[in-house]
């Protein structure tokens, strides 16, 4: 393991104000991500749909790097350039999901575990050498009632550690997301609860694994009330509460948190962000920034359409909200933004 190659990446993907937008959506799920608009699930329409996001002008001034699908990686783009090479050519370092899904947990219902350690070894070495330098793995925690169990933290944690040390052996940054869901009508301090536990049991086996702490980074879940909750909380208060619970759980050696939106809204998963970025000016330990998928790329795909005559505007929608939340990133985030779309 070359600890100071997985510095720079992390470093890279961290750089002031930047963040990642993840595109890796399985086929099945970004069908149905589709078929909301009508659009086919066919292999042209997500090459082109993932194209247009990858290759919008300007994306590597506020985005350092995306999550791809296995399918992704390995597409051309219409003039034949592979996708990893349009991706650096416009400033995106190219990183890929490895985990192969959460499934049932034996013994315990309504809990998943995350697969996708047979054969890990030997697929970073082909990702790898196809130019991803950072890779993801999305644990599932579920809050209800009894749940999360202790088997459901100690199984996904040992499986997230372990995922962590095989990118590192390859050279790859591993972003390990545990993700504690949305779901549910728990307030915001279980939410706080599960979350500190879960990363409590991450990084102990982190440290057992050996993983590097600072050639890692941490995708999080923001500490929230569930869904269905009958009161919602604050942006101030879910700002202070998942910084509470970061510096309850996450060493300071870990470089820092992307966060994903899991469902929020486009706006408040920015102005979270933002409120984050400005308590204390910043001045914690770790670079806070955004890896949305949903809250990246829901006003592309409604500008696209799988239109070809909408490909601009989908790129500047896209282009809008990762501005939005680079500015998030720097704490700099004016709602008045909004209104500037292209
Ligand atoms: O693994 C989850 C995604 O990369 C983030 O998705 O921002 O829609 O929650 P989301």
């Amino acid at each position: 393991m070359d600890k100071q190659t997985l510095e720079d990446i992390a470093r890279r993907l961290l750089a002031d104000g930047k963040g990642l937008l993840a595109i890796d959506e399985s086929t099945p799920t970004c069908g149905k991500r589709f078929e909301d608009y009508g659009i086919d699930n066919t292999e042209d329409n997500r090459r082109d749909y993932r194209a247009l996001l990858l290759s919008a002008p300007g994306l590597g001034e506020s985005v350092s790097g995306a999550i791809l699908y296995d399918e992704t990686l390995r597409m051309k783009t219409a003039d034949g350039t592979p996708f990893p090479t349009m991706m650096n050519d416009n400033g995106v370092i190219p990183g890929i999901k490895v985990d192969t899904g959460a499934k049932d947990l034996a013994g315990h219902p309504s809990e998943k575990v995350t697969e996708g350690l047979d054969g890990l070894r030997d697929r970073l070495a082909e990702y790898h050498a196809m130019g991803a330098r950072f890779a993801k793995w999305r644990a599932v925690i579920t809050i209800g009632d009894g749940i999360p169990s202790a088997a459901c933290y100690a199984a996904n944690a040992h499986a997230l550690a372990r995922y962590a040390a095989l990118c590192q052996e390859a050279g790859i940054v591993p972003i390990v997301e545990p993700e504690v869901l949305l779901d549910g009508d728990h307030d915001i301090d279980r939410c706080h609860d599960v979350t500190e536990k879960t990363l409590t049991r991450l990084f102990a086996e982190l440290r057992e694994q050996q993983v590097h702490l600072p050639g890692l980074i941490l995708k999080a879940s923001m500490v929230l009330p569930g869904k269905q909750a009958a009161r919602q909380a604050d942006v101030r208060e879910v700002a202070q509460a998942t910084l509470r619970c970061l510096y309850a759980s996450v060493p300071a050696s870990v470089p820092g948190v992307a966060f994903l939106s899991g469902g929020q809204s486009n706006e408040s998963a920015t102005a979270h962000l933002d409120a984050m970025n400005r308590i204390d000016g910043g001045a914690g330990p770790w670079t806070l920034t955004f890896s949305y998928a949903r809250a990246l790329q829901q006003p592309a795909l409604d500008a696209w359409r799988g239109d070809a005559a909408n490909v601009e505007s989908a790129q500047n929608a896209l282009l809008h909200r990762a501005r939005c939340n680079s500015a998030a990133a720097r704490g700099q985030y004016d709602p008045a933004q909004e209104r500037q779309v292209a």
